[in-house]
């Protein structure tokens, strides 16, 4: 699975069938050490750099075996013997006695928690940069931990009831923060009329104005801001490219008994065959925001792939843009910690767009702890409601047409 993140950029999700084949509990657990290792992996190699007389090749199989033996002592409090007599066999007919001397002179030392681990250099250069220190920091001490899980309903009413007899916390209209880790353990999830959904990924839908009656969210698969729309009262079509997920949100809309219109296309073809009062596009990008519960993206998230994904971004913002209402409101957003993926979408999208203006949100829209750039922009950084259990990073801006 490190190998399929590292080297060949899959998804910790995609990279997981190579393990489909063991029993549940071994697979849960093979997926856990593998997301220990890549939360905490420059720190782990320096510690095996500091035990080695000479540097480890990366994709060495002693390299390999003492990252997954050092996740699960930092990561899953494994003991120590426990993580030896795992690791040897590992290396059995091969390194075994380096791995095991390493294992042996880290232990040794007694090594402290790994509280704030490092992230991948190009990440702390990057997001130093752009966002500076204090949400550097941040992002270190929350990748070392399990975000809360939250929840967003159909109804306020409902969410009071659950957040009341589930000891969960409202931090938003229709929102309930819980700790449990595991979706289908909590009560009601098969007929509740709620679905998980970061408190940030929620915000983007409250910025589409309640007075829009045809709204477009594209790019809508697996369907969170979809159920949010349509249980505001828009009459929403729902377009996305691809098949499963939209199944996945079909399903979605029939388990919280919500309606929207399915429309399975490439939104770079596809022509409507009348104008919105509003769009919502949540744009696919490197989704480097979401590093707390995918520590993988902040490997696959390469220069490249940033400028490819804000080449898409932009084409899809400039479609979208001819099929709105004179007045109409276009809410861009993207679950990316990336300048280029956001802002600067926006900023060539609107020298090239006179037509469109930015519409900053206005008091009572969002929750309270929001706020927004001099620009408009609502840009959620590491950081923001750290104490309360932190945000996945996002940006998000509406657009008003004006002709
Ligand atoms: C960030 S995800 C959307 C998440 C969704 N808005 C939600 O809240 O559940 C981006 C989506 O864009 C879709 N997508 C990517 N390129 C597309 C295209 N050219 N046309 C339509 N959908 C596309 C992907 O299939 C993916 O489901």
């Amino acid at each position: 699975m490190l190998d399929a993140v590292l080297r060949r950029g899959q998804t910790l999700e995609s990279a997981a069938a190579a393990v489909r084949t063991l029993p549940s509990a071994d697979r849960a657990l093979a997926v856990a050490i593998a997301g220990e290792t890549l939360r905490r992996l420059p720190d782990l190699d320096a510690l095996i750099d500091s035990a080695t007389r000479q540097r480890l090749p990366d994709d060495s199989k002693a390299r390999t075996v003492l990252r997954l033996a050092l996740a699960q002592k930092f990561g899953l409090g494994t003991p120590d013997h426990a993580l030896v007599a795992t690791a040897l066999p590992l290396v059995d007919g091969g390194p075994r006695r380096l791995v095991h001397g390493v294992l042996g002179t880290l232990l040794r030392r007694g090594l402290a928690p790994i509280d704030a681990p490092r992230l991948p250099e190009a990440i702390e250069q990057r997001w130093g940069d752009a966002w500076g220190a204090a949400a550097l920091g941040a992002a270190r001490r929350q990748i070392a931990k399990r975000p809360p899980l939250d929840l967003s309903f159909a109804d306020e009413a409902e969410a009071q009831a659950y957040a009341a007899a589930h000891a969960g916390t409202s931090l938003a209209p229709r929102h309930v923060r819980v700790e449990s880790s595991s979706v289908t353990e909590l009560e009601g999830f098969g007929g509740g009329r709620w679905w998980v959904q970061d408190l940030a990924a929620s915000l983007p839908a409250r910025l589409v104005p309640a007075a829009a009656k045809e709204v477009l969210d594209l790019c809508a698969a697996p369907g969170g801001k979809t159920m949010q729309l349509a249980a505001a009262g828009h009459t929403v079509t729902s377009l996305d490219a691809s098949k499963s997920r939209l199944e996945r949100l079909r399903e979605n809309l029939q388990r919280t008994q919500l309606v929207a219109d399915l429309i399975q296309a490439d939104a770079l073809a596809w022509k409507p065959r009348r104008p919105f009062d509003a769009i919502l596009l949540d744009a696919p990008c490197s989704a480097t925001g979401t590093f707390r519960r995918h520590p993988e993206v902040l490997y696959r998230a390469r220069p490249p792939i940033i400028a490819e994904n804000a080449e898409l971004q932009a084409q899809l913002l400039t479609r979208a843009a001819a099929w709105l209402n004179s007045g109409g409101s276009l809410v861009y957003s993207v679950c990316s910690l990336e300048p280029e993926e956001g802002e600067q979408v926006i900023e060539a999208f609107l020298a090239a767009n006179r037509a469109f203006a930015i519409s900053p949100p206005v008091p009572g829209e969002l929750p309270g702890f929001v706020t927004s750039s001099p620009e408009g922009y609502v840009r959620i950084l590491p950081g923001m409601l750290e104490d309360q259990g932190g945000l996945d990073g996002f940006f998000m801006v509406r657009l008003v047409r004006s002709a």
